[in-house]
């Protein structure tokens, strides 16, 4: 079925797409967060409503305009996130992890200021770990359903990828090399998707909207 050379294998279909990356709060002014920007996340939302998906985004901490048609649900901390994804995915056919979520948040939120003083050391910041939404969505997954997860690696991208896979328990795993000037706000990005049946598709350097289109593909391909 194509209406303009747009496929629309995706009609009749949720999914839920997760963009961003998640702040954990130090205090009122202060966070720890990450270099993710969003765009493969949006791209992928931007897709999946061409491709005719109902679209639910999980945005956290992003400024991007909003894709027409999608609806935001937006999300500052990894716990925030992970509500909003798990409530999300609870009727969705697709689930693709794309946000770039903390692994460990301030295990205190100081809710005045910290103040620097002439001749104190500074506090160590102590801190813990944040659940692993992923792996909950893939322990909550409904009949069918097909889960994503993102990894962006730095060195042994491949085997770090198919360890993670394996960890993580989820349908496909995309992997992209990260680096200074690789893939962060980037408008390209290039990856090898891993999926848990062995197979692995190469995306070559491309659009971030090129990738997502071949997620979309290889999510279709197994939705029953
Ligand atoms: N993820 C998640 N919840 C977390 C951390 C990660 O859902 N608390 C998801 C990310 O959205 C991504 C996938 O898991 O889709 C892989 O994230 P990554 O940070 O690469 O994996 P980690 O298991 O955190 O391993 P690492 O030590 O390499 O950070
Ligand atoms: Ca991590």
């Amino acid at each position: 079925l194509a209406r303009g050379g747009i496929p629309t294998d995706l009609a009749g279909r949720h999914v839920v797409v997760s963009a961003g990356g998640t702040r954990e709060a130090i205090d009122p002014v202060r966070f720890i967060g990450n270099r993710s920007s969003g765009l493969q996340g949006y791209a992928l939302a931007r897709t999946a409503l061409a491709r005719g998906a109902r679209v639910t985004l999980v945005a956290a901490n992003v400024a991007l305009p909003d894709p027409a048609g999608a609806e935001i649900v937006r999300a500052g901390s990894a716990l925030e996130l992970r509500d909003a994804v798990l409530k999300a995915s609870a009727d969705a056919d697709a689930v693709v992890m794309a946000a770039a979520v903390a692994d460990f948040r301030p295990a205190g939120y100081r809710d005045v200021k910290i103040k620097k003083t002439d001749d104190d050391e500074p506090a160590p910041i102590t801190l813990v770990k944040n659940p692993d939404v992923l792996i909950e969505l893939v322990a909550a997954r409904r009949p069918g359903q097909v889960i994503v997860g993102f990894a962006a690696e730095t060195n042994d991208v491949l085997r770090h990828g198919r360890e993670k896979l394996a960890r993580k328990g989820c349908d496909l795993l995309v992997v992209n090399e990260v680096g200074e000037r690789l893939t962060f706000g980037a408008p390209d990005n290039a990856a090898v998707i891993l999926s848990a049946d062995g197979t692995s598709v190469d995306v070559p350097r491309g659009s971030k909207e090129d990738l997502a289109d071949v997620v979309w593909d290889q999510v279709t391909g197994r939705l029953q």
